[in-house]
């Protein structure tokens, strides 16, 4: 049977993870350069876990800058089964507020500026993304979010942007209305994609701060209103992610939808003779 190891990659707010316990920050190298940060290890409640804050400890990276395939080959090398995504978002919908978590279940991707593969050179591969979460991961994250006594979303399409702006009225007017996106944010994407190339479940919790600027009770989105909110939300992401283990459990069944086979028929490449 296989074991499973909890990935978390913190973003805005989230550069530790305190309630691992024997915890060893620990450099990975990987073959796509070094990752945001060294990765912590640990184990909580019996179940193994690494934590790597996305932006690096001290905020030092951009959403464009962030080293996405790194990141994800570390956390795989680690031996990652589970990867929980934890990022700051802006709402479009009047009822997902600020202070409030969204399970996402869908993206648009709005980058250009990012490496978004590990395939294409000698090796070409095409996975599926219709799903690009993975279901049972995002139950999970959804019923620990409950019971953290957090204000929780089940499901929401996030659309993931260059940055590092924020937003036109004109696109965010266009994102919320004509796409339908739910929530907006700037580092969900490649590495959703990632994930699912390296064969890892993944599931994204959003954190709302702010509701952009299509909001007419609300102006244009400032840094200083974001920070205030994350810090309360930092914690929430923290009380949230500690229940993960206790629920997914040491022993890891094959994901019931495939992501730890995503492999299986996407590469279109001929084997070397
Ligand atoms: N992260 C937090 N709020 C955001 C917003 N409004 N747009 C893009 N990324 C964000």
């Amino acid at each position: 049977m296989a074991e499973t190891m909890i990935g978390v990659i913190g973003g805005s707010g989230v550069y530790d993870l305190d309630t691992l316990e024997d915890r060893k920050w620990v450099t990975v190298e990987t073959p796509w350069g070094d990752a945001s940060d060294q990765l912590l290890t640990g184990t909580l409640d019996g179940v193994r876990m690494a934590f790597l804050p996305r932006h690096g400890r001290g905020h030092r990276l951009s959403p464009s800058t962030v080293p996405y395939r790194a990141n994800i080959d570390a956390l795989k090398r680690l031996g990652v089964t589970d990867v929980i995504s934890v990022s700051a978002c802006g709402s479009f919908r009047e009822e997902m507020a600020p202070g409030d978590f969204v399970i996402v279940d869908q993206f648009i991707d709005r980058t250009f500026a990012r490496e978004k593969s590990f395939f294409g050179s000698g090796c070409v591969a095409h996975v599926s993304l219709g799903h690009p979460t993975c279901p049972r991961l995002g139950a999970h994250a959804l019923a620990a979010a409950i019971d953290a006594g957090i204000t929780v979303h089940d499901g929401g399409t996030y659309l993931a942007m260059e940055g590092p702006q924020f937003s036109t009225l004109a696109e965010s007017r266009m994102y919320r209305e004509s796409w339908g996106a739910d929530v907006i944010g700037m580092t969900n994407m490649p590495e959703a994609k990632l994930a699912r190339e390296a064969e890892l479940c993944y599931a994204s919790v959003a954190m709302v701060t702010d509701y952009d600027c299509w909001h007419e009770d609300h102006g244009a989105v400032e840094v200083s209103d974001i920070v205030k909110v994350l810090h309360g939300n930092a914690e929430k992401a923290r009380a949230l992610v500690s229940r993960l283990p206790a629920m997914l459990g040491a022993v890891r069944a094959p994901c019931p939808h495939g992501c730890d086979r995503a492999l299986e028929h996407a590469i279109i490449t001929a084997p070397a003779a």
